[in-house]
């Protein structure tokens, strides 16, 4: 049984879709896994009007649908819920706050344990301020340091809309937290093949040493999704590709691949690291902008053999919109290691396939020794690092055929999660929130290393704006996206591995 500190979750927008898809599935999954403090608080508050029974009727469905531990057990079910109760609250109003200050006092005294408050907010971005200022309003978290409790507070992306929006966010976050109290959360951090990158780099000899612009060709980056924007019209079509996976999951999965040895394995290490990498990424002007980046938006097509309606036809999205639905760039980082070495990437929705992964290709052989026996083209070396689905490793090598005759091929020695450890992996926010109750900030993203990816999006967003309004739809719902993303690769003699 872990030692967890006993913690009260507050949770704001307790009743929207993330908090049921995501977080209380986690929550209870954790519980369930004995992964959680024995003395534990969970208040949703948020404007849905529930009183405590139909909420927590609400997270049983939820619960059931979507826990990695389901089906869920009535028996169980009653036990974890004891402990949940529900604010029905306005983000705009001082009232709800002083609510919850008075709540959260009381159930410390009555469930006799300090006041540990962590306050997650799973709302828009757009009643973020709302929330903060409230907290900070009615001294929510004054004094905790002093009193030996701990408040910390969790931020859902997107952090902010641009540079200047996520430096604001950043102020106002900082005006009532400090910086290791924030904890600010990106998904992809938490997936096991994520942090399986650092583990596979640092923790093997055979690799490190060949990492770099010396035996490294190039490397792809590819989160390509077969689904399209669903119900979220809303938050995406203000968004795009570019926000929604660039700025973020994209840009750390850069960091892990690319990174040097940190000193320690600790949060602030690891972070100073990414921050280093970034700030090496080489800027891109508006001539690269323009050569170097490529958005699409999907149209109708199939998917899975079904037809799927284009981007301006889905609910809630205007048949003029210019949002991106995909994005690819190719990008450089000018540091020892890793001059010369194009990196591209690109994410998007409605392709052909679901797919994250890190694909690293080695440089041609310095002299072929087999050429003279007629085996000229062989297939160079490659790492491909599987994030999902199948997660794994797999190590492209050329391999003599057997029989008489001399003959290369390539093949794969594979490295696979489930069969080799024959365990399911904890879900991404169940490892994150298990980090968050336990204080460890190592897999969230620091103030620097996001405002660092930022500028780089700003100055392609800020490039865009100066640039013709692109002609989307510019890819079919089931293809591998605009062709000017395959072009991208092609100018430089290259494909992306599809
Ligand atoms: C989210 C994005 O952060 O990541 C979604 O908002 C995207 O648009 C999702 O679909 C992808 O996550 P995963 O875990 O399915 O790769």
């Amino acid at each position: 049984m872990a030692n967890l500190k006993p913690s009260i979750i507050v949770i704001f927008g307790a009743s929207g879709d993330l908090a049921h898809v995501k977080i209380f599935p986690a929550l209870y999954g954790l519980w369930e896994e004995g992964f959680f403090p024995e003395t534990f608080i969970i208040a949703g508050f948020a404007r849905t009007k529930f009183d405590d029974e139909s909420f927590k009727k609400t997270i049983f469905e939820s619960i059931n649908s979507y826990c990695r531990k389901r089906p869920v057990s009535e028996d169980n079910f009653i036990n974890f819920s004891k402990h949940i109760y529900y604010l029905p609250s306005q983000y705009a109003e001082q009232e709800s706050f002083k609510k919850l200050s008075e709540f959260t006092t009381a159930k410390a005294s009555e469930y006799n344990m300090p006041k540990n408050v962590v306050y997650y907010l799973s709302t828009p971005p757009s009643v973020y301020d709302n929330v903060i200022d409230g907290i900070k309003n009615v001294g929510l978290v004054s004094g905790t340091f002093k009193s030996g409790c701990f408040s910390r507070v969790v931020i859902e992306k997107p952090f902010g809309y641009d540079y200047k929006s996520a430096e604001e966010l950043n102020k106002n976050l900082l005006s009532v937290f400090n910086e290791d109290e924030i904890y600010r959360i990106d998904h992809y951090l938490g997936k096991e093949t994520v942090q399986n990158i650092l583990a596979f780099r640092f923790a093997n000899a055979i690799f490190e040493p060949i990492w770099n612009n010396k035996y490294i060709e190039h490397v792809q980056i590819s989160a390509l999704e077969s689904i399209g924007v669903g119900l979220r019209a809303g938050y995406f079509d203000k968004s795009g590709t570019i926000r929604d996976m660039m700025q973020n999951h994209m840009m750390q999965l850069l960091s892990l691949v690319a990174i040097e040895p940190p000193a320690l394995f600790d949060a602030d290490d690891i972070r100073d690291e990414k921050v280093k990498l970034l700030k090496s990424v080489r800027h891109l002007s508006l001539n690269d902008v323009k050569n170097c980046v490529v958005r699409g938006q999907y149209d109708r097509g199939m998917i899975n053999n079904k037809p799927v309606i284009g981007y301006r036809e889905e609910e809630g999205i205007a048949l003029n919109s210019f949002t991106d639905t995909f994005m690819a760039m190719k990008l450089f980082i000018d540091n020892y290691r890793w001059a010369g070495v194009p990196f591209y990437i690109r994410a998007g929705k409605r392709l052909k396939t679901f797919k994250t992964e890190i694909c690293v290709y080695f440089k041609k052989l310095p002299y072929s020794l087999f050429a003279k026996t007629g085996i000229e083209n062989m297939r160079q070396n490659s790492v491909i690092i599987t994030i999902q689905p199948n997660e794994g490793i797999s190590i492209n090598i050329g391999a003599k055929m057997p029989g008489f005759k001399l003959d290369i091929e390539p093949v794969n020695m594979v490295f696979n999660y489930r069969s080799s450890f024959k365990l399911s992996p904890p879900e991404a926010y169940e490892r994150l929130i298990y980090d968050i109750i336990s204080g460890d900030q190592t897999l969230f993203a620091r103030y620097d290393d996001m405002l660092i990816a930022w500028e780089l999006i700003t100055s392609i967003l800020n490039g865009w704006s100066k640039m013709e309004s692109p002609a989307f739809p510019n890819y079919e719902a089931g293809s591998w996206g605009p062709k000017e993303a395959d072009n991208l690769l092609k100018a430089d003699g290259l494909s992306w591995n599809n």
